[in-house]
């Protein structure tokens, strides 16, 4: 089922999300719609905050991004990540400009560290910790921010945030030009 995303302006976007219990039933059925809506929006990554949802869980399939990255030999990239905790960052910050489902039509540059450490149980509750860098490491860091309250946007020098503030403000009312379904906090 295809869930709306959550709009830039929503409070559940800045709410640290809270940890799944294993016996948890909706899980497995709430991981099939997050990737479905994610795939129908033509997303690289979802976290459950952006469907309303403020638990420590996201899902990610990196394939379209990383199949046009050279220097990546690994295309494959489909993970679902539950209770996440980013254990270390290292490496030095580098810019990509990153956009989210939550907030549509902005691309900015962010800088970010090229490696980290996560600690995460899968769908099947297999505990695994592992490291990422580049693009992988990229999409985990925006979706866990997402699950600690954070948004890409928070990152920008305060110029930038002051020229993208009618803009995020139009975002929130729903006046933008929609690709799928969402949910705008002050429609
Ligand atoms: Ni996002």
């Amino acid at each position: 089922m295809i869930l709306p995303i959550v709009a830039y302006g929503d409070p559940v976007l800045r709410k640290e999300g809270k940890e799944i219990q294993k016996d948890d039933d909706s899980i497995p059925k709430l991981i099939e719609n997050m990737f479905e809506t994610m795939y129908n929006a033509q997303g690289v990554g979802l976290a459950a905050p952006q469907i309303g949802k403020s638990l420590r869980l996201f899902v990610i399939d990196g394939g379209p991004l990383l199949e046009d990255d050279e220097d990546e030999q690994d295309k494959e990239f489909k993970k679902v990540f539950i209770n996440p905790q980013i254990l270390d960052e290292q490496g030095d910050e580098w810019a990509f400009e990153e956009g989210c489902l939550s907030i549509p039509s902005i691309r900015e540059d962010v800088y970010r560290f090229d490696q980290l450490t996560i600690r995460y149980f899968d769908q099947d509750w297999k505990e695994h910790t592992e490291t990422y860098e580049g693009l992988k490491a990229r999409i985990i860091q925006h979706e866990y921010d997402h699950i600690e309250g954070v948004l890409f946007t928070d990152y920008l020098p305060p110029l930038k945030k002051r020229l993208l503030k009618r803009k995020l403000e139009n975002i929130s009312k729903g006046k933008i030009d929609m690709r799928y379904k969402m949910k705008f906090p002050k429609k």
